[in-house]
């Protein structure tokens, strides 16, 4: 593939991704039409897209070609999208601009920002559950839906989000910053890349190294999130920087430096794509997205 080539996909994937997800949100009316606003507003923001994104090209690298993935890319960007709005909050990481617009709760009030990250999580699993209707294998389809909860749930980005929090303003060594890592960020892009594969048909052993590569992947992308977040703009980002300064984190800048934080994202990118090789099918768009992102600049 073509490096023009490839941006002309990427921009049509993206495009696709887009008005699968929001043909999924919620019409905006009723006696309770304010958290149908405040939850369409951070998603219909914008964003990467890159969980969905993920998920439907390894659905198609086994070989699925049905609907029953569009409500569980849906799903994931909703789940992705209220990790986002709880986590600007002012008890959070105090954030006041994401996605190019002034966060959730400055829009809407805290309150709403509360209840409107609750309301994507849980209007994520209502919506994964219209799989059902869609032809979807039963079991597969069930067991989508438990993994989504657990990568979503205490033994994944909440999990992550707790020790993240709970160590602002304290040392944390490498060890427990990698575990941090997998658990906010990767856990996720697992759960995309997962259910794209179990939908599609892997087996066993091919889950698993799904599920690693997807590991490496969001391990690249948040430290790559570390180095932009001093590196980048305002602008450029559509987020505030120096974010994790004022918050007092331990990232991977603050840990290794920005020089060895640029080389660990490619180291644990090549890891990915290593492990992307040994997975039958075409992978050269999956390829191209990886590398993309380890050296991208939003
Ligand atoms: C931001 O995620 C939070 C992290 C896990 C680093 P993205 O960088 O995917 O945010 P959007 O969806 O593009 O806004
Ligand atoms: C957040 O990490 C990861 C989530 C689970 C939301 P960050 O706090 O670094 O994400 P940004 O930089 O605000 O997007
Ligand atoms: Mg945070
Ligand atoms: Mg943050
Ligand atoms: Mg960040």
């Amino acid at each position: 593939m073509t490096s023009s080539n490839f941006t002309e996909q990427l921009a049509q994937a993206v495009k696709e991704t887009e008005r699968i997800v929001c043909s999924y949100l919620p019409e905006e009316k009723g006696f309770q039409k304010t958290i149908f606003e405040s939850m369409n507003y951070s998603v219909k923001a914008g964003g990467k897209r890159i969980r969905p994104l993920f998920m439907r090209e390894v659905y198609r690298l086994f070989g699925g070609n049905g609907a029953e993935i569009e409500p569980f890319m849906a799903a994931i960007e909703m789940i992705h999208t209220s990790s986002l709005v709880h986590d600007d909050l002012p008890c959070m990481d105090n954030d006041e601009l994401r996605r190019g617009r002034p966060t959730t709760w400055k829009t809407y009030g805290e309150d709403m920002a509360v209840l409107a990250g609750d309301a994507l999580m849980v209007y994520a699993f209502e919506t994964a559950a219209k799989a059902f209707q869609m032809g979807a294998d039963a079991a597969r389809a069930g067991r989508a839906i438990g993994l989504l909860a657990e990568k979503t749930g205490i033994y994944g980005m909440i999990g992550g989000q707790t020790v993240d929090v709970e160590l602002t303003g304290k040392p944390v060594p490498r060890e427990q910053l990698s575990f941090i890592y997998r658990l906010k960020t990767s856990a996720l892009l697992e759960a995309a890349m997962m259910i794209g594969a179990l939908l599609g048909g892997a087996d066993e052993r091919q889950m698993a190294a799904v599920e690693q590569m997807a590991a490496d992947v969001g391990m690249a992308f948040q430290i790559q999130d570390d180095i932009l977040d001093v590196t980048s703009t305002q602008e450029t980002l559509g987020k505030p920087v120096l974010s994790d300064e004022k918050n007092e984190k331990t990232t991977y800048v603050t840990l290794e430096g920005l020089e060895k934080a640029r080389e660990t994202v490619r180291e644990v990118s090549r890891r990915a794509l290593s492990t992307l090789k040994t997975l039958p099918g075409e992978h050269t768009f999956l390829e191209e997205l990886i590398r993309l992102l380890a050296g991208r600049d939003r």
